[in-house]
């Protein structure tokens, strides 16, 4: 059966979701728009929708191939995914192999030092606030998620950055931090959502250490969109290692 956008529903940042032929199924529409700090930044990035969906496409294959459940169903075009419909659970769940961005800030740390631990940030998704950094208890208050829900996202995360720190070094790039979400399928399963790119991943060059991600936009660092082709070709070479 192909499947083919029927009414808008949703407009993100850099994505827009559509209703299908199947109430379960929606398709994605990956845009090339950029934005940074709480939208406050915004521009576009030429071919980023097209490359964000061709690198989260790879990604969501191998992650479902290493046993996470996600919402990956196929890849329908350029621009377009087809993905489970799913309720998103309102928590940005941010991982930190090495120290950078908002938590050297706040720490008052240099950027590029490696952490002797993961880190586990939450964040509540509630643009009005800013997305503001909270914790466990925070989450359960605002009923964004139970424990239970947390502990099972948390075990969720920690495989699924162990597997991204293997892919990424094949291809020669160290995964610094990445913001990954949930939602919840129609039998109320939490399933990994969402998109894995260089918008929501910080990736350095192993050798170089020059950073192949959104903080080239954030930052004005330039070549931004060459950035995004780079971290394709390196994962499509390496996923034929
Ligand atoms: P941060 O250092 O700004 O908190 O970002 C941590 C990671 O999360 C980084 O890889 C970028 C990603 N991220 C998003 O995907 N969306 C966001 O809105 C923010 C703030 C960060
Ligand atoms: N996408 C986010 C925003 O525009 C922030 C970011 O990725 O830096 O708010």
């Amino acid at each position: 059966m192909s499947y083919t956008k029927k009414d808008f529903i949703y407009e993100g940042k850099a994505k827009q979701v559509y209703t299908t032929e199947d109430p379960n199924l929606v398709i994605v529409y990956y845009k090339d728009d950029a934005t940074a700090f709480n939208a406050q930044k915004r521009g576009t990035v030429a071919d980023k929708g097209e490359m964000n969906n061709k690198i989260s496409t790879l990604i969501f294959n191998y992650l479902i191939e290493k046993g996470i459940q996600t919402h990956y169903i196929e890849t329908l075009n350029e621009r377009e995914q087809l993905v489970k419909k799913v309720d998103i659970i309102p928590i940005e769940m941010v991982v930190r192999n090495y120290v950078a961005g908002s938590m050297a800030q706040r720490l008052g740390l240099e950027e590029g030092a490696k952490s002797p631990v993961t880190i586990f940030d939450i964040c509540y998704k509630k643009d009005e606030l800013g997305d503001p950094l909270i914790n466990d208890h925070h989450a359960v208050l605002l009923g964004a998620a139970t424990y239970d829900e947390l502990k099972l996202m948390y075990a969720m995360t920690d495989k699924i950055n162990a597997a991204l720190i293997d892919l990424f070094m094949k291809a020669n790039l160290i995964l610094i931090d990445f913001k990954i979400e949930f939602g919840k399928d129609s039998e109320g399963n939490i399933i990994l959502a969402d998109e894995i790119s260089p918008d929501t991943c910080r990736l350095w060059d192993k050798d170089t250490l020059k950073k192949l991600d959104k903080d080239r936009f954030r930052r004005d660092l330039g070549e931004v969109s060459e950035a995004y082709h780079e971290v394709y070709n390196r994962l499509q070479q390496a996923l034929k290692k």
